[in-house]
């Protein structure tokens, strides 16, 4: 059945492609973004709000508007480094402003709720793939900020009848198929997109942090998912807990391809790629950059086992 879904921050990164993909399936979407750090641009799969999820009034005018059957919340700050500098803007807008949605949608009625949340709860992983079952003890405040959250949808349940779904993200990259929406940040931070930027010309280099580390290069090794398997895994998530009568639950997931790669393995699939148009790519060696654990891979049996989520970019053949 077709559904009105609100997509907060769906004019950044993740959010616009599945702004897309549930437009595409014919659901009906609202953009709410402040773009502080989303495109206008990007947001083209949905009736745009321009407005912040700590304005109240500008929140409950948005409610009383549309009844919506869910909330997909992406709107974040997600820079680990930034975090540890400036935690106070990561408690405000990750944890108070997400209690202000909260708040309204308890107001409003709206019970479903989809959380975007992240691999960094759960700190230095002491074993690998990490499963749900798997401590969470954050070393920044970006992961403890999404980590509070968790928390809080997990009283909400029991209190509010709230019924929501986290899902944790490894390394989010990729574009839409149709090449429309792709990964851009400003400024950039993030590996695969300095590595494009270095091979097409737009930066001098890209550096390795560091090539130090206890993996079978010496850099570090990251699980990266496609944005698309992200999206479809929030359809599924969402279709659980539309379709899922009985007690309110908050469910969690950890989203990857249960394959890590290494940095200079992500730069050496690139030179192969650009060398065909007779181009190289200049790399730099830096230190190690804080907060970077060693190896950071997905166990993600759960989503495929209770959500039936599979990841059609990077299958792994799997016996369970
Ligand atoms: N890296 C480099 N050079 C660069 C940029 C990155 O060597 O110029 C390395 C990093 O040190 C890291 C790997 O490439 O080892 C990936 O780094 P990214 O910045 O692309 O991604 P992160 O692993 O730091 O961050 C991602 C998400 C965060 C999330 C985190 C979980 O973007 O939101 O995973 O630890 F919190």
């Amino acid at each position: 059945m077709k559904k009105k879904v609100l997509v907060v921050g769906g004019a950044g990164y993740i959010g616009s492609h599945m702004a897309k993909r549930l437009s595409t399936a014919g659901h009906s979407v609202s953009i709410l973004d402040n773009l502080s750090t989303g495109f206008k641009h990007l947001a083209k799969h949905g009736e745009l709000f321009i407005g912040d999820i700590g304005d109240k009034a500008c929140l409950k005018k948005l409610f009383s508007r549309y009844k919506f059957d869910a909330v997909m919340h992406f709107a974040a700050c997600s820079l680990v480094g930034e975090s540890s500098t400036n935690p106070e803007k990561y408690y405000i807008n990750n944890v108070s402003n997400t209690l202000v949605l909260l708040d309204v949608m308890r107001e409003f009625e709206v019970s479903h709720f989809i959380f975007s949340s992240t691999a960094a709860v759960f700190g230095e992983p002491t074993y690998t793939p990490i499963d749900e079952k798997h401590t969470t003890q954050p070393i920044n405040p970006y992961g403890a900020s999404k980590l509070m959250v968790e928390r809080v949808l997990e009283d909400y349940a029991q209190a509010y009848g709230l019924n929501s779904v986290a899902l944790r993200y490894f390394n989010a990259c990729g574009a839409d198929s149709d090449g429309e929406l792709g990964e851009c940040h400003d400024p950039e931070t993030h590996l695969i997109p300095l590595v494009l930027q270095a091979a097409s010309g737009r930066r001098k280099s890209i550096s390795i942090f560091g090539e130090d580390y206890e993996t079978r290069d010496g850099t570090c090794v990251r699980d990266y998912v496609h944005v698309e398997d992200l999206c479809s895994a929030h359809e599924l998530a969402l279709q659980k807990i539309l379709h899922e009568e009985g007690t309110a639950q908050a469910l969690r997931y950890n989203l990857g391809n249960g394959e890590g790669f290494t940095v200079k393995e992500v730069i050496e699939t690139a030179e192969q790629v650009v060398a065909e148009d007779g181009k190289t790519i200049l790399v730099e060696h830096a230190p190690r950059r804080m907060g970077d654990p060693a190896v950071l891979v997905a166990d993600s049996k759960k989503a495929e086992l209770e959500l039936g989520w599979k990841n059609k970019t990077h299958q792994v053949e799997r016996n369970y």
